[in-house]
């Protein structure tokens, strides 16, 4: 039994909203992360009522300058050659390029950027792998649109990517499309630029939208191909199998209808059209989803592999009483009961690095394409030793296993290009705007205020990631 083969892409990913910073230099249009405060408690409220970032003001917009990615990129990418990455996963900023979205011209200023940040990571070797729409649709589009409620968005993706695909043709070879393209459903003005509160059948808007991103995502997928039969297309899930409670049958249902929430975009993304079961939900919630003639056509344009985020697997019951009375702990995106069996970080998420191998297998069982492990990690507080280094031993622990666990999905005959570990260097967090929630191998001196040098050090777990790198997964 084998396991990681020679051409297996070690390295680490990042996006640019939560590295770059420089949110309004050389011309950049503003996203929705820049209207997230740090403070968790406000910013996750204002990603579910949306219609409060543009009519509140408040003290700190972390992503405004991040951790300055835009400036120390050199730098960083010089300390992720040190480890030995063979790829580097990275988002575009498309407000940087579009900064309303629906101009005709790219931002020259904001390609520059791009063009030299490419080139440095091919200088040393590092594929990049690039994300067109991590959490950055332009912001005039939300407040102008409504965002991906609207098809005209579908034009101005594709006329965004076409751009992309043209320019760094020969220079990048692996796309995703959308991040997390689920994260829609649960936060869609994260995920899809738009304020469900100002439908009356929010859910029909939600469905309407994801209707649209997978029409540009198939749309891009044929375009990307055109213009370089060498390019990789790929989508993007936030996984994690959902379990059952118990095994009342009633809950292993629940526990299937929540993992077909998430696999319902994937499945038009790897097959092709609509899974069977969405007409039973769509009549069942009375919603008519609005379809041109030529999108049955347009979905065929399937993905050449699947990208997914993995940090956890969730717990799901049927039963009313347990779900209003039992613990519930926090996950990426989604809650989840507490799982008696396995620990959990300081923010709650349950760590499972066996719920890795079983995701992978079930999603190769399910799609028989290759999959890439794009995100996964811990987010911890790191405190420096007397030494003044951060030895992050309970991170090492977790990639570990982590690593360990893919290694088996390997051997159990899953397709797998690559590996990448989320927040490589540490950045802004995604939900709760923190700092201090920090997953990298390299810590970067800044505070949830956004007070500090922007120092770049390297912790323990650096040194170890190198290794593994170096012995391809021997040595972990
Ligand atoms: C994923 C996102 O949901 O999880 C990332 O794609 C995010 O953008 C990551 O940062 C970890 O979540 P958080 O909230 O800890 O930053």
């Amino acid at each position: 039994m084998a396991g990681f083969d020679e051409t297996f892409l070690w390295g680490g990913a990042i996006a640019a909203n939560q590295y770059e910073g420089g949110y309004r230099e050389g011309g950049k249009g503003l996203g929705p992360v820049d209207y997230l405060p740090t403070k968790a408690e406000d910013r996750v409220h204002v990603m579910y009522h949306p219609s409060l970032a543009v009519s509140q003001t408040f003290d700190y917009y972390p992503s405004h300058k991040a951790i300055d990615g835009y400036h120390f990129f050199k730098e960083d990418i010089a300390m992720f050659a040190e480890m030995g990455f063979k790829c580097l996963r990275l988002s575009v900023s498309w407000p940087r390029i579009f900064p309303n979205g629906d101009e005709e011209e790219p931002n020259e200023v904001g390609l520059r950027f791009y063009d030299e940040l490419f080139d440095e990571c091919l200088n040393y070797g590092i594929e990049p792998v690039v994300t067109l729409n991590h959490f950055d649709t332009p912001m005039y589009l939300y407040e102008n649109y409504d965002g991906w409620t609207n098809r005209k968005l579908v034009d101005f993706f594709v006329r965004y990517a076409s751009v992309m695909f043209n320019r760094y043709k020969g220079k990048v070879k692996y796309w995703l499309t959308f991040n997390e393209i689920n994260i829609l459903q649960v936060l869609p003005f994260l995920g899809g630029s738009f304020d469900p509160e100002k439908f009356e059948n929010s859910l029909q808007a939600k469905y309407q939208a994801a209707h649209h991103q997978l029409i540009a995502s198939a749309l891009a997928t044929k375009l990307a191909r055109e213009i370089d039969p060498e390019n990789k297309i790929g989508c993007m899930l936030a996984a994690g199998e959902a379990y059952p409670n118990t095994c009342n049958p009633n809950d292993i249902w629940a526990a299937k209808m929540l993992d077909r929430e998430g696999f319902f975009f994937i499945d038009v993304q790897v097959r092709g059209k609509y899974p069977s079961y969405s007409q039973r939900f769509f009549e069942e919630n009375q919603l008519v989803i609005h379809q041109e003639k030529e999108d049955e056509e347009i979905l065929k344009h399937t993905v050449d592999f699947i990208g997914f985020s993995y940090y956890s697997t969730k717990v799901v019951s049927a039963d009313d009483q347990v779900l209003s009375s039992a613990e519930k702990t926090d996950g990426n995106i989604f809650s989840s009961l507490e799982n008696p069996y396995l620990p959990k970080s300081e923010w709650g998420w349950i760590i499972d690095p066996m719920g890795l191998r079983i995701t992978m297998n079930t999603l190769y069982d399910r799609y028989q394409v290759p999959l890439f492990v794009v995100e996964n990690g811990l987010g911890a507080l790191d405190e420096p030793n007397e030494q003044g280094i951060i030895d992050d031993e309970y991170r090492i622990d977790y990639l570990r296993k982590h690593v360990l666990a893919l290694e088996e999905a390997v051997k159990d005959g899953v397709e797998v290009l690559g590996y990448t570990p989320w927040g490589c260097i540490d950045i802004i967090s995604a939900g709760t705007g923190q700092m201090s929630k920090r997953y990298g191998f390299i810590h970067v001196d800044l505070d949830d205020q956004g007070q500090g040098t922007f120092k770049r050090s390297r912790k323990k777990s650096f040194n170890w990631y190198k290794q593994v790198i170096a012995s391809n997964g021997e040595n972990v």
